[in-house]
C-alpha cells in the first residue's frame, strides 16, 4: 500500500524522525537548517501533504490551509495552538492533536525558575561578575526580592498554572489565582478576581492560552494595578501581555521586574526591553528540557501512527 505522505517542518531527534521515515513519505528538507520556511515554501510543501507534524513556531493560517488540499490531520509539538487557524481547520474537516500534559511539570520548573531568576535578580548579577565588576562584598549587593512567604498570583490554574502552585507551597507563599470560572484548587490556593490578584500578589505569573479573550490580558490597566514591588512573569504566549505597555510600566517603575520567555512579534521582539537590567528574557524556552521537548515530539508522532492506523487520537484538540 502506497505510504502517506508527511511533511514535517522542523529539526526532530533522529530516532523520533527514523520512526516517521518509516511509516511515511516524508518532506522534510528543513532538518539541516531548521529555520522556519516563508509562506510561499509552506504553501508549496503542504499542498502534496496528508499530515503535518508542525512546531509552536509555524504559522498555519487560513491561506496555509487553502493550499493544504489533501491534509487530514495536523500534529503540532506543543500544547498551544494559537499558531494554528483552528476555524479553517475545523471547516476543512481536518483533525489537530497537540501535546498536553508530557510537558506540564518542566513547564512549571521554568516558570519557577524564571521567578526566582528575576527575584534574585541571577542574570543581571552574572552578568556584573562576568564583566569583571566584582571588587568586593557589599550589604546592598544585588539585593533582591523573597519568594518564600510571598503572594503569587497564577492567572490561569490550568495544568501548569496547578504545576507551579504546587511549587509554591515549598516556598511558603500565598497562592492566588484566577480562572474565568470560580473553583477550587487542590493546593488550597484561593480563586480572587483578576482586580483582586493584581492589587494583592507580589509575583504575577500568567499561564494562560492565547486567543481573542486573552489578547493583550495584562495590559496598561492590569499593569497600573499591580503594586510598584511586584514582578510581573509571563510564560504564556507572547501577545497575552501587551508589550508597549509593560515596556511604559517598567520606565515608570509601576512595576519593579519582568521576567519574559514569550513576547509579541518573537523572535524579533521589541529590542527595548534590553535596556532594562530589570527585565529577565528568554527564547520561549519553558518546555526545553531533553526529555520533554523528545516527550513532546512523540506524542505528535504517537498521533499520526493513531490516525494512520485507524486508531483514537492521544490527545486530540478536535
Ligand atoms: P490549560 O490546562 O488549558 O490551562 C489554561 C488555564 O487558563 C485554564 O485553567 C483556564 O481556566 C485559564 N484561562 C483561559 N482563559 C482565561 C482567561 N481569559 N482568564 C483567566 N484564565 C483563563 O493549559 P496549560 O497546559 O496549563 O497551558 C497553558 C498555556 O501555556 C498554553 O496554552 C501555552 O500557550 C502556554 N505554554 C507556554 C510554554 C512556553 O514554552 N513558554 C510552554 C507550554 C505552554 P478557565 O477555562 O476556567 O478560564
Ligand atoms: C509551547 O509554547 C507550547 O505551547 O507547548
Amino acid at each position: 500500500m502506497a505510504k502517506s505522505t508527511l511533511v514535517v517542518t522542523r529539526r526532530l531527534y533522529n530516532d523520533v524522525y527514523a520512526q516517521l521515515a518509516a511509516a511515511f513519505d516524508v518532506i522534510a528538507d528543513n532538518q539541516a537548517a531548521d529555520q522556519p520556511w516563508d509562506a510561499d515554501t509552506m504553501c508549496r510543501h503542504i499542498a502534496q501533504a496528508d499530515y503535518l507534524l508542525c512546531s509552536v513556531a509555524d504559522k498555519i493560517d487560513a491561506s496555509v490551509i487553502a493550499a493544504a488540499t489533501r491534509l487530514k490531520l495536523i500534529a503540532t509539538g506543543a500544547v498551544g495552538v494559537n499558531n494554528i487557524d483552528a476555524a479553517s481547520c475545523r471547516a476543512r474537516g481536518i483533525r489537530l492533536t497537540n501535546t498536553p500534559d508530557v510537558l506540564t511539570e518542566t513547564t512549571a520548573d521554568f516558570g519557577f525558575a524564571l521567578m526566582m531568576a528575576t527575584a534574585r535578580r541571577i542574570p543581571e548579577s552574572e552578568r556584573y561578575a562576568r564583566a569583571g565588576q566584582w571588587n568586593g562584598w557589599a550589604f546592598d549587593q544585588f539585593a533582591g526580592r523573597d519568594l518564600h512567604h510571598a503572594t503569587l498570583g497564577i492567572i490561569g490554574m490550568g495544568r501548569i498554572g496547578s504545576a507551579i502552585a504546587r511549587r509554591a507551597q515549598g516556598f511558603s507563599m500565598n497562592v492566588l489565582y484566577h480562572n474565568r470560572t470560580e473553583s477550587r484548587d487542590a493546593t488550597g490556593a484561593q480563586w480572587v478576581s483578576r482586580e483582586q490578584l493584581l492589587k494583592a500578589s507580589d509575583f504575577v505569573m500568567v499561564v494562560v492560552p492565547y486567543n481573542q479573550e486573552t489578547h493583550h490580558l495584562i495590559d496598561a490597566s492590569a499593569l497600573a494595578l499591580m503594586k510598584p514591588s511586584a514582578v510581573l512573569i509571563n510564560i504564556a504566549r507572547g501577545g497575552v501581555v501587551d508589550d508597549q505597555a509593560l515596556i511604559a510600566a517598567l520606565r515608570q517603575k509601576t512595576i519593579a521586574a519582568a521576567g519574559l520567555d514569550v513576547f509579541e512579534n518573537e523572535p524579533r521582539f521589541d529590542p527595548t526591553f534590553l535596556a532594562f537590567e530589570n527585565v529577565v528574557i528568554t527564547p520561549h524556552i519553558a518546555s526545553s528540557s531533553s526529555a520533554t521537548r523528545r516527550a513532546m515530539m512523540q506524542l505528535a508522532v504517537d498521533n499520526l501512527m493513531a490516525h494512520v492506523q485507524g486508531l483514537p487520537l492521544k490527545t486530540p484538540v478536535f
